[in-house]
């Protein structure tokens, strides 16, 4: 079974440029086409699919998956806003009619808890009790079948500015995650860089930016800097041998440098 995961596509409408400077709308696009090669099972889409929440872009997008032909499923960031998004991928039929953007996806071997992160118009994200709740009540639904959780917000320290605009209520939905040892990966999307922690008893890890990236400076972590280092994409592949394992792609080729001759 393979998985793909995109993320923090930030598109805006109108051909307009994030921070003046990028055209997310065509690293959208190349990220939707490097990801069919090989054809995914699925595809997940970890948040900020909008840089501004604006209706017309989710629809563009929506619209863009159907051609894809690939089942894909969304999770808001904290760029998004939940109605818009719920129209433009109501045809779907996995989202919610209301309340909050979570549900799960029993197809295949593993099994998908996709949840809601989503404060709308702040920077960080949120478990309420009523969201860690419900992801209780679906964990304790099958404590057997590999589970892959996804959300927009990192539920872990990192030591970066990142770390202002987290996960609140993290403590607790930590607790809950340890208690089933079936889930094999919580993966996310918000820091627009690769990174990966130890975290609840599983691993967690978060996808580099589809589009653009954020710059690393661990000598000064409160620097933002937005950089042209490769958009990529992960592929989270699963096999009764080996588990589940993830790979990291650029979107972009680059030269092949050697290849040994096939015998
Ligand atoms: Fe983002
Ligand atoms: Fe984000």
């Amino acid at each position: 079974m393979l998985i793909a995961q995109i993320t923090d596509l930030h598109l805006l409408a109108e051909g307009r440029l994030v921070y003046g400077v990028v055209d997310t709308a065509a690293y959208a696009r190349a990220a939707l086409t490097a990801l069919s090669k090989p054809r995914p099972d699925m595809l997940l889409l970890t948040g900020d699919l909008a840089d501004a929440g604006e209706a017309e872009v989710y629809t563009w997008l929506s619209g863009e998956l159907d051609a894809l032909g690939v089942p894909a499923y969304v999770i808001p960031g904290n760029h998004d806003l939940r109605a818009p998004m719920r129209q433009a991928f109501a045809h779907h039929g996995y989202l919610p009619q209301d309340g909050f953007l979570h549900y799960t996806i029993e197809a295949g071997p593993v099994r998908v808890i996709a949840l809601d992160t989503l404060i709308e118009h702040q920077p960080g994200g949120l478990i309420c009790e009523q969201r860690r709740t419900w992801l209780a009540e679906r964990l304790a639904e099958d404590r057997r079948t590999p589970t892959l959780i996804m959300m927009h917000h990192q539920p872990f320290l990192t030591g970066t500015s990142f770390d202002a605009i987290g996960l609140e209520g993290r403590e607790a939905v930590e607790a809950v995650i340890a208690k089933a040892p079936n889930v094999e990966r919580v993966i996310c999307g918000h820091m627009h860089r690769g990174v990966i922690q130890r975290w609840a008893g599983t691993v967690a890890s978060v996808c580099p930016g589809s589009a653009y990236q954020v710059g690393l400076d661990l000598v000064d972590p409160t620097r933002f800097h937005v950089v042209a280092e490769p958009a990529c994409y992960q592929l989270h592949h699963w096999t009764k041998e080996a588990g589940l394992v993830s790979f990291t792609r650029t979107v972009d080729d680059f030269p092949v440098l050697y290849e040994r001759a096939k015998k």
